[in-house]
Protein backbone atom coordinates (compact mmCIF):
# COMPACT_ATOMS: atom_id res chain seq x y z
CA UNK A 1 0.00 0.00 0.00
CA UNK A 2 1.36 3.48 -1.14
CA UNK A 3 1.03 6.78 1.31
CA UNK A 4 -1.44 7.70 -0.49
CA UNK A 5 -3.53 4.94 -0.23
CA UNK A 6 -3.39 4.88 3.59
CA UNK A 7 -6.20 6.97 5.59
CA UNK A 8 -5.84 5.80 9.12
CA UNK A 9 -3.31 3.74 10.46
CA UNK A 10 -3.59 2.49 14.48
CA UNK A 11 -1.25 2.34 17.08
CA UNK A 12 -0.26 -0.07 20.13
CA UNK A 13 1.66 -0.47 23.24
CA UNK A 14 2.01 -3.35 24.34
CA UNK A 15 4.17 -5.46 27.40
CA UNK A 16 5.83 -3.30 30.45
CA UNK A 17 5.30 0.44 30.66
CA UNK A 18 8.55 2.16 30.15
CA UNK A 19 9.54 6.11 30.35
CA UNK A 20 9.36 7.53 26.18
CA UNK A 21 6.07 5.23 25.34
CA UNK A 22 4.27 8.61 25.29
CA UNK A 23 6.69 10.51 23.60
CA UNK A 24 6.76 7.86 20.57
CA UNK A 25 2.60 7.88 20.77
CA UNK A 26 3.40 11.74 20.12
CA UNK A 27 5.47 11.71 17.59
CA UNK A 28 4.32 9.15 15.58
CA UNK A 29 0.39 10.72 15.36
CA UNK A 30 2.10 14.06 14.56
CA UNK A 31 4.27 12.55 11.59
CA UNK A 32 1.29 10.58 10.29
CA UNK A 33 -1.27 13.82 10.57
CA UNK A 34 0.89 16.68 9.38
CA UNK A 35 3.49 14.59 7.03
CA UNK A 36 0.71 12.46 5.43
CA UNK A 37 -2.55 13.04 6.29
CA UNK A 38 -3.64 9.96 7.88
CA UNK A 39 -6.39 9.46 10.79
CA UNK A 40 -4.55 7.68 13.68
CA UNK A 41 -6.87 5.77 16.38
CA UNK A 42 -5.13 4.23 19.36
CA UNK A 43 -5.42 0.80 20.55
CA UNK A 44 -6.23 0.30 24.43
CA UNK A 45 -3.89 -1.51 26.77
CA UNK A 46 -1.84 -3.33 23.50
CA UNK A 47 -3.73 -6.45 21.71
CA UNK A 48 -6.09 -6.53 24.54
CA UNK A 49 -7.36 -3.92 22.38
CA UNK A 50 -7.63 -5.88 19.43
CA UNK A 51 -9.72 -9.13 20.63
CA UNK A 52 -13.59 -8.58 20.02
CA UNK A 53 -14.80 -6.02 20.76
CA UNK A 54 -12.02 -3.89 19.75
CA UNK A 55 -11.47 -0.59 22.23
CA UNK A 56 -9.86 2.03 20.48
CA UNK A 57 -9.42 6.18 20.62
CA UNK A 58 -8.63 8.19 18.20
CA UNK A 59 -5.49 10.68 18.82
CA UNK A 60 -4.59 14.42 17.28
CA UNK A 61 -2.88 16.75 17.97
CA UNK A 62 -4.70 17.93 20.91
CA UNK A 63 -4.67 14.60 22.74
CA UNK A 64 -0.88 13.97 22.27
CA UNK A 65 0.23 17.34 23.84
CA UNK A 66 1.60 17.87 26.81
CA UNK A 67 2.54 13.85 26.72
CA UNK A 68 6.05 13.76 26.07
CA UNK A 69 7.43 14.11 29.84
CA UNK A 70 4.77 11.60 31.14
CA UNK A 71 6.15 8.43 31.69
CA UNK A 72 3.54 5.38 31.42
CA UNK A 73 1.63 5.29 28.24
CA UNK A 74 -1.65 7.06 27.56
CA UNK A 75 -2.82 4.00 25.81
CA UNK A 76 -2.74 1.61 28.27
CA UNK A 77 -0.95 -1.94 28.45
CA UNK A 78 -0.47 -5.29 29.24
CA UNK A 79 2.01 -7.85 29.42
CA UNK A 80 -0.59 -10.96 29.84
CA UNK A 81 -2.07 -10.91 26.10
CA UNK A 82 -0.89 -13.24 23.59
CA UNK A 83 -3.72 -13.55 20.75
CA UNK A 84 -1.99 -16.43 18.93
CA UNK A 85 -2.18 -18.23 23.20
CA UNK A 86 -4.73 -16.11 25.38
CA UNK A 87 -4.12 -17.79 28.97
CA UNK A 88 -7.34 -16.94 31.22
CA UNK A 89 -7.30 -17.71 35.23
CA UNK A 90 -11.01 -18.19 37.29
CA UNK A 91 -12.59 -19.98 39.54
CA UNK A 92 -9.62 -22.55 39.75
CA UNK A 93 -9.95 -22.80 35.83
CA UNK A 94 -7.20 -22.08 33.39
CA UNK A 95 -8.13 -22.43 29.97
CA UNK A 96 -5.89 -21.76 26.98
CA UNK A 97 -7.26 -20.42 22.98
CA UNK A 98 -6.39 -18.70 19.86
CA UNK A 99 -7.88 -15.26 19.36
CA UNK A 100 -5.55 -13.90 16.80
CA UNK A 101 -8.78 -14.38 14.39
CA UNK A 102 -10.46 -11.92 16.71
CA UNK A 103 -7.58 -9.65 16.08
CA UNK A 104 -7.52 -9.81 12.13
CA UNK A 105 -11.24 -9.09 12.53
CA UNK A 106 -11.08 -6.36 14.31
CA UNK A 107 -8.46 -4.69 12.20
CA UNK A 108 -10.75 -5.00 9.31
CA UNK A 109 -13.65 -3.30 11.88
CA UNK A 110 -11.55 -0.62 12.86
CA UNK A 111 -10.60 0.40 9.40
CA UNK A 112 -7.09 0.20 9.76
CA UNK A 113 -4.73 0.01 6.60
CA UNK A 114 -1.51 -0.14 8.90
CA UNK A 115 -0.72 -0.58 12.48
CA UNK A 116 2.88 0.43 14.44
CA UNK A 117 3.25 -1.95 17.29
CA UNK A 118 5.36 -0.98 20.62
CA UNK A 119 6.92 -2.84 22.09
CA UNK A 120 9.25 -5.42 23.60
CA UNK A 121 10.22 -9.10 22.82
CA UNK A 122 6.88 -10.51 23.40
CA UNK A 123 4.99 -7.90 21.71
CA UNK A 124 7.42 -7.62 18.83
CA UNK A 125 7.30 -11.57 18.41
CA UNK A 126 3.46 -11.40 18.45
CA UNK A 127 3.81 -8.84 15.44
CA UNK A 128 6.11 -11.19 13.68
CA UNK A 129 3.69 -13.08 13.50
CA UNK A 130 0.93 -11.18 12.57
CA UNK A 131 3.18 -9.78 9.74
CA UNK A 132 3.64 -13.08 8.57
CA UNK A 133 -0.46 -13.54 8.46
CA UNK A 134 -0.40 -9.98 6.17
CA UNK A 135 -1.19 -7.60 8.26
CA UNK A 136 0.76 -4.46 7.12
CA UNK A 137 2.84 -3.42 10.35
CA UNK A 138 5.66 -1.84 11.60
CA UNK A 139 7.56 -2.27 15.37
CA UNK A 140 9.32 -0.04 17.51
CA UNK A 141 11.48 -1.10 20.24
CA UNK A 142 11.21 -1.07 23.66
CA UNK A 143 12.00 -1.84 27.49
CA UNK A 144 13.90 -0.86 30.11
CA UNK A 145 16.34 -4.04 29.72
CA UNK A 146 17.88 -2.81 26.69
CA UNK A 147 17.86 -6.67 25.83
CA UNK A 148 16.94 -6.15 22.18
CA UNK A 149 19.89 -7.50 19.79
CA UNK A 150 18.52 -5.54 16.68
CA UNK A 151 19.03 -2.04 18.17
CA UNK A 152 22.09 -0.68 20.15
CA UNK A 153 19.77 0.72 22.71
CA UNK A 154 15.87 1.33 23.79
CA UNK A 155 14.79 3.89 24.67
CA UNK A 156 13.72 3.67 28.37
CA UNK A 157 16.77 1.55 29.31
CA UNK A 158 18.43 5.43 30.07
CA UNK A 159 16.07 6.34 32.34
CA UNK A 160 15.91 3.55 34.13
CA UNK A 161 19.75 3.40 34.55
CA UNK A 162 19.24 7.08 35.63
CA UNK A 163 17.22 6.26 38.97
CA UNK A 164 19.04 3.08 39.79
CA UNK A 165 22.04 5.93 39.53
CA UNK A 166 20.18 8.31 41.89
CA UNK A 167 18.81 5.28 44.46
CA UNK A 168 22.24 4.03 44.77
CA UNK A 169 23.91 7.95 45.21
CA UNK A 170 20.92 8.55 48.14
CA UNK A 171 21.99 4.73 49.66
CA UNK A 172 25.82 5.41 49.82
CA UNK A 173 25.12 8.11 52.38
CA UNK A 174 23.01 6.14 54.64
CA UNK A 175 25.11 2.94 54.23
CA UNK A 176 28.37 4.93 55.06
CA UNK A 177 26.86 6.71 58.45
CA UNK A 178 26.16 3.13 59.09
CA UNK A 179 29.19 1.40 58.39
CA UNK A 180 26.49 -1.40 56.40
CA UNK A 181 26.57 -3.40 53.43
CA UNK A 182 23.84 -2.29 50.83
CA UNK A 183 22.21 -4.55 48.40
CA UNK A 184 20.36 -3.16 45.61
CA UNK A 185 18.46 -5.03 43.31
CA UNK A 186 17.59 -3.47 39.82
CA UNK A 187 15.71 -5.00 36.91
CA UNK A 188 16.60 -6.18 33.63
CA UNK A 189 14.97 -9.97 33.24
CA UNK A 190 17.86 -12.15 31.41
CA UNK A 191 20.47 -9.02 31.11
CA UNK A 192 22.86 -7.59 33.61
CA UNK A 193 22.50 -3.72 31.36
CA UNK A 194 20.61 -1.64 33.93
CA UNK A 195 22.86 -3.30 36.87
CA UNK A 196 25.93 -2.73 35.02
CA UNK A 197 25.69 0.84 33.95
CA UNK A 198 24.13 1.85 37.34
CA UNK A 199 26.46 0.51 39.55
CA UNK A 200 29.21 1.72 37.49
CA UNK A 201 27.77 5.23 37.74
CA UNK A 202 26.95 4.94 41.13
CA UNK A 203 30.37 3.52 42.18
CA UNK A 204 29.62 0.03 43.45
CA UNK A 205 32.09 -2.07 45.04
CA UNK A 206 30.47 -5.17 44.17
CA UNK A 207 28.04 -5.75 40.63
CA UNK A 208 26.29 -9.04 39.84
CA UNK A 209 24.87 -10.00 36.79
CA UNK A 210 23.02 -12.74 35.11
CA UNK A 211 25.76 -12.99 32.23
CA UNK A 212 28.58 -13.83 35.17
CA UNK A 213 27.27 -16.36 37.90
CA UNK A 214 29.23 -15.64 40.81
CA UNK A 215 30.75 -17.00 43.82
CA UNK A 216 29.31 -16.08 47.16
CA UNK A 217 32.52 -16.63 48.62
CA UNK A 218 33.94 -14.51 46.14
CA UNK A 219 31.48 -11.47 46.94
CA UNK A 220 32.01 -12.10 51.31
CA UNK A 221 35.88 -11.85 50.49
CA UNK A 222 35.78 -8.76 48.56
CA UNK A 223 33.72 -6.99 50.90
CA UNK A 224 36.06 -7.93 53.78
CA UNK A 225 38.50 -6.64 52.38
CA UNK A 226 37.23 -3.16 51.58
CA UNK A 227 36.00 -3.74 55.24
CA UNK A 228 39.52 -4.45 56.41
CA UNK A 229 40.84 -1.41 54.23
CA UNK A 230 38.83 0.82 56.32
CA UNK A 231 35.98 1.09 53.39
CA UNK A 232 33.58 0.25 56.00
CA UNK A 233 30.75 0.15 54.04
CA UNK A 234 29.82 -0.93 50.22
CA UNK A 235 27.40 -0.80 47.96
CA UNK A 236 26.42 -4.67 46.21
CA UNK A 237 24.10 -3.66 42.80
CA UNK A 238 22.51 -7.06 41.95
CA UNK A 239 20.58 -7.83 38.85
CA UNK A 240 16.88 -9.62 39.67
CA UNK A 241 18.18 -12.53 36.91
CA UNK A 242 21.66 -13.11 39.03
CA UNK A 243 22.63 -16.39 40.24
CA UNK A 244 25.03 -17.76 42.23
CA UNK A 245 27.38 -20.35 40.62
CA UNK A 246 25.07 -23.73 40.14
CA UNK A 247 21.96 -22.11 41.77
CA UNK A 248 19.15 -21.43 40.63
CA UNK A 249 17.50 -17.74 39.82
CA UNK A 250 14.71 -16.14 42.28
CA UNK A 251 11.57 -15.59 41.21
CA UNK A 252 8.43 -14.12 43.42
CA UNK A 253 5.79 -16.23 44.13
CA UNK A 254 2.41 -16.18 42.69
CA UNK A 255 -0.76 -17.91 42.93
CA UNK A 256 -1.89 -17.08 39.83
CA UNK A 257 -0.88 -19.97 37.31
CA UNK A 258 -1.43 -17.49 34.33
CA UNK A 259 0.88 -15.30 35.38
CA UNK A 260 4.46 -14.97 33.68
CA UNK A 261 7.10 -15.87 35.82
CA UNK A 262 8.49 -12.86 37.97
CA UNK A 263 11.89 -12.46 39.10
CA UNK A 264 12.98 -11.04 42.13
CA UNK A 265 14.11 -11.33 45.80
CA UNK A 266 17.67 -12.08 45.40
CA UNK A 267 18.72 -9.04 47.27
CA UNK A 268 16.99 -9.97 50.37
CA UNK A 269 18.05 -13.81 49.85
CA UNK A 270 21.82 -12.03 49.89
CA UNK A 271 21.30 -10.35 53.05
CA UNK A 272 21.96 -13.34 55.02
CA UNK A 273 24.39 -15.23 52.95
CA UNK A 274 26.46 -12.18 53.15
CA UNK A 275 26.06 -11.21 56.92
CA UNK A 276 26.81 -15.06 57.32
CA UNK A 277 30.24 -14.96 55.65
CA UNK A 278 31.25 -11.51 56.60
CA UNK A 279 29.72 -10.44 60.08
CA UNK A 280 29.08 -6.75 58.39
CA UNK A 281 25.72 -5.76 59.15
CA UNK A 282 23.78 -5.83 55.59
CA UNK A 283 20.69 -4.46 54.09
CA UNK A 284 18.52 -5.14 51.03
CA UNK A 285 16.46 -2.44 48.68
CA UNK A 286 14.61 -3.77 46.07
CA UNK A 287 14.22 -0.60 43.59
CA UNK A 288 11.33 -2.69 41.31
CA UNK A 289 8.92 -0.54 39.02
CA UNK A 290 10.30 2.49 40.27
CA UNK A 291 12.66 2.34 37.91
CA UNK A 292 9.97 1.86 35.09
CA UNK A 293 7.58 5.15 36.64
CA UNK A 294 8.29 9.04 36.23
CA UNK A 295 9.72 11.29 33.44
CA UNK A 296 11.77 9.76 30.59
CA UNK A 297 15.59 11.51 30.46
CA UNK A 298 15.66 13.93 27.10
CA UNK A 299 17.68 11.09 25.76
CA UNK A 300 15.17 8.73 25.96
CA UNK A 301 12.51 11.59 24.76
CA UNK A 302 14.67 12.20 21.90
CA UNK A 303 15.46 8.30 20.84
CA UNK A 304 11.30 8.04 21.51
CA UNK A 305 10.36 10.81 19.35
CA UNK A 306 12.83 10.03 16.60
CA UNK A 307 11.82 6.07 16.53
CA UNK A 308 7.97 7.13 16.72
CA UNK A 309 8.52 9.91 13.67
CA UNK A 310 10.67 6.97 12.04
CA UNK A 311 8.13 4.16 12.40
CA UNK A 312 5.38 6.97 10.57
CA UNK A 313 7.70 7.35 7.39
CA UNK A 314 8.84 3.41 7.57
CA UNK A 315 4.45 2.79 7.03
CA UNK A 316 4.65 5.49 4.18
CA UNK A 317 7.09 3.42 2.04
CA UNK A 318 5.58 -0.15 2.95
CA UNK A 319 8.75 -0.96 5.27
CA UNK A 320 6.09 -3.47 6.32
CA UNK A 321 7.27 -6.38 8.66
CA UNK A 322 10.17 -4.41 9.61
CA UNK A 323 11.27 -2.41 12.93
CA UNK A 324 13.03 0.85 13.91
CA UNK A 325 16.43 0.66 15.41
CA UNK A 326 19.16 3.07 16.61
CA UNK A 327 22.57 1.93 14.88
CA UNK A 328 24.97 3.85 16.17
CA UNK A 329 23.76 7.45 16.00
CA UNK A 330 21.43 6.79 13.07
CA UNK A 331 17.88 5.46 13.29
CA UNK A 332 17.34 2.85 10.76
CA UNK A 333 15.11 -0.14 9.87
CA UNK A 334 15.75 -3.70 10.71
CA UNK A 335 13.35 -6.70 9.69
CA UNK A 336 11.25 -8.11 12.46
CA UNK A 337 12.84 -11.68 12.11
CA UNK A 338 15.95 -9.95 12.85
CA UNK A 339 14.63 -8.12 15.69
CA UNK A 340 12.95 -10.58 17.72
CA UNK A 341 15.91 -13.15 16.82
CA UNK A 342 18.27 -13.32 20.14
CA UNK A 343 18.15 -11.47 23.16
CA UNK A 344 21.46 -9.10 23.75
CA UNK A 345 23.20 -9.76 26.90
CA UNK A 346 26.13 -8.26 28.67
CA UNK A 347 29.29 -9.46 26.60
CA UNK A 348 31.52 -10.56 29.71
CA UNK A 349 34.87 -9.37 27.97
CA UNK A 350 33.16 -5.88 26.73
CA UNK A 351 34.24 -3.30 27.08
CA UNK A 352 32.21 -1.91 30.00
CA UNK A 353 33.03 -5.11 32.39
CA UNK A 354 36.69 -4.67 31.51
CA UNK A 355 36.48 -0.54 32.75
CA UNK A 356 34.87 -1.98 36.04
CA UNK A 357 37.46 -4.83 36.57
CA UNK A 358 39.96 -2.30 36.16
CA UNK A 359 38.21 -0.23 38.48
CA UNK A 360 38.35 -2.84 41.30
CA UNK A 361 34.74 -3.95 41.44
CA UNK A 362 33.86 -7.07 41.89
CA UNK A 363 31.28 -9.52 39.76
CA UNK A 364 31.60 -12.31 42.10
CA UNK A 365 33.74 -14.73 39.57
O1 LIG B 1 10.87 -6.15 30.89
C1 LIG B 1 10.74 -5.07 31.74
C2 LIG B 1 10.60 -5.52 33.17
O2 LIG B 1 10.51 -4.38 34.00
C3 LIG B 1 11.71 -6.46 33.65
O3 LIG B 1 12.89 -5.79 33.97
C4 LIG B 1 11.03 -7.13 34.81
O4 LIG B 1 11.57 -8.40 35.05
C5 LIG B 1 9.60 -7.24 34.35
O5 LIG B 1 9.42 -6.28 33.33
C6 LIG B 1 8.59 -7.01 35.44
O6 LIG B 1 7.33 -7.17 34.90
P1 LIG B 1 5.98 -6.88 35.70
O7 LIG B 1 5.68 -5.42 35.58
O8 LIG B 1 4.98 -7.71 35.02
O9 LIG B 1 6.22 -7.26 37.13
Amino acid sequence: MTATAIQRVGILTGGGDCPGLNGVLRAFTRTAILQYGWQVLGIIDGYEGLLDPPRARPLDLDTVKGILPLGGTILGTTNRCNPFDYVHYAGGQLTRRDRSPEVLRSLELLGLDALCVVGGDGSLHIAKRFADLGVPLVGVPKTIDNDLSATDVTFGYHTAVQTATEAIDRLHTTTESHHRVMIVEVMGRDAGWIALESGLAGAAAVILIPEIPFDLDRVAQALAARSQRRRDSSIVVVAEGAAPRGGQRIYQPTTNPAAQPRLGGIGPWLVGEIERRTGIETRAVVLGHLQRGGTPTAFDRNLATRFGAAAARLIAVGGFGRMVALHGTAVVDVALAEAVGAQKHVPVDGELVRTARDLGICFGD
